[in-house]
């Protein structure tokens, strides 16, 4: 089981009769998933067969294309926002490291823009990409959001100067829906090649999409061994009763921990290079959950760094909150601490222990602590930094969200939140009609 559900913490916040009396209420979300939604074109819920309903052809597409890029660019710069970015990113960094474009590797630096409106920002990627060979991948569903057209085009006049417009058709990758919008006009008019993000899935559950899959695949990573643990994980986060399914008992304990007044959800990493996945998480349970002036509010903390500024919070602050601890059993590429005869800073006392063991110690520590001062601690573990155990979890995530959502009542797969500041925006800046 890649992820290990530990309610051992919940005892005092949440009774034994608790998770029988929200049975009804998981299956009746169930239900609504895996039958009613079928028929309901509104439903998006392409993605729940995704793992097991891939395109065979598209995915065969996407490694020649990683391939190519591979081949002739030592820079990729992907373009998106949301969902058209992070599942994407939160995979390349969890597998290969937040430092993934500083280390000795024999694929492209990668880099993401379009996620932002910043001058700045862009022009330091310019100039990294200034005497490199450089290949593009956009990526908007929609073809139609501002942030990444904006950087599309900046990109694109880069990659046109320095290439020559032919050429640079050849670097250009574009992933989008398969009808409409700007993007995807753009692609047919210069006949950029094109993936194809299915109608019935949105952006924020897509990273198993080409939306994710392109960079990840660039990145180097073995998309099927990702797309393999995706499978497991459809296959297993199927049956209706919590006590058999730890991802609805996931879902069920947010539910229950809500319904007594926790309304934030911490989700907590003790590996640097899980930072983006707590913001893929962040979007997937804001942009879905939070309507109708209900919902959890999903943040994160890195840990240990952030018990350093928001320890003191946790300890003693406001009990509206609970946390969702995410470890990993065996983080890899240890280090042993060194053994000084002197012993100054008197830290002989752990010679010989690895740095892993004594982040499990904070990470022990922390969960105590934080338990004994009334906080809720939900642990999910997963036992290392594999593309399996990383495509069950985004699945296990992804169907807890889900099933939160209907529990709460909510459409998981809108945003209509997101239109208000878009329209301002464009109104300020003079969009014509
Ligand atoms: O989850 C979502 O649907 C959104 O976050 C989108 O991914 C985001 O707004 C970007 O949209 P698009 O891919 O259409 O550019």
């Amino acid at each position: 089981m890649p992820v290990k559900l530990d309610t051992s913490y919940l005892n005092k916040f949440i009774k034994q009769h608790e998770y029988s009396q929200i049975q009804p209420l998981v299956k009746m979300a169930h239900d609504i998933l895996q039958y009613k939604s079928e028929n309901d074109r509104t439903a998006f819920t392409g993605w729940v067969d995704l793992p097991h309903n891939q395109d065979k052809k598209e995915l065969e597409k996407i490694k020649s294309a990683a391939q190519k890029i591979q081949e002739n660019s030592q820079v990729l710069i992907v373009i998106g926002i949301g969902g058209s970015y992070l599942g994407a990113r939160a995979i390349i960094e969890f597998l290969k490291s937040n430092n993934y474009n500083l280390l000795p590797k024999d694929t492209p630096d990668i880099f993401f823009v379009g996620n932002n409106l910043s001058a700045s920002y862009m022009q330091e990627i310019l100039k990294i990409c200034e005497n490199k060979n450089v290949s593009i991948n956009v990526i908007s569903k929609s073809g139609t959001t501002a942030e990444p057209a904006v950087a599309f085009r900046i990109f694109r006049e880069f990659l046109e100067n320095k290439y020559g417009k032919a050429n640079a058709r050849d670097r250009i990758y574009c992933t989008t829906n398969i009808r409409s919008g700007e993007l995807k006009e753009l692609a047919d008019k210069n006949g950029y090649e094109t993936f194809i993000i299915p109608d019935n899935i949105s952006g924020r559950f897509s990273a198993f999409t080409p939306a994710g899959l392109l960079p990840i695949a660039v990145a180097g990573v073995d998309i099927d061994r990702l797309l393999y643990g995706a499978k497991s994980a459809q296959d297993a986060l199927m049956h209706e009763d919590i006590n058999k399914n730890d991802c609805y008992k996931y879902a069920a304990i947010r539910r229950l921990l809500y319904n007594k007044g926790k309304e934030i959800e911490i989700l907590e990493t003790y590996e640097p290079r899980m930072h983006m996945f707590s913001e893929w998480f962040k979007q997937l349970f804001g942009e879905s959950e939070a309507k109708d002036g209900k919902g959890i509010f999903p943040t994160s903390l890195d840990f240990t760094t952030d018990l350093h500024s928001m320890g003191q919070l946790l300890q003693s602050g406001k009990k509206n909150l609970f946390e969702t601890v995410l470890l990993v059993k065996d983080p890899g590429n240890d280090i042993r601490i060194p053994y000084f005869p002197e012993d100054t800073d008197k830290l002989n006392y752990l010679h010989d222990k690895t740095v892993s063991f004594v982040n499990s110690q904070a990470a022990l520590g922390t969960i105590l602590a934080h338990t004994d001062g009334d906080i809720p601690n939900i642990i999910l573990e997963i036992s290392h930094f594999a593309a399996e155990e990383i495509g069950y979890l985004i699945y296990f995530f992804e169907k807890a969200c889900a099933i939160s959502c209907y529990m709460l009542g909510v459409n998981p797969f809108d945003q209509p939140g997101v239109e208000f500041y878009k329209k301002n925006m464009l109104n300020l800046l003079g969009k014509p009609k």
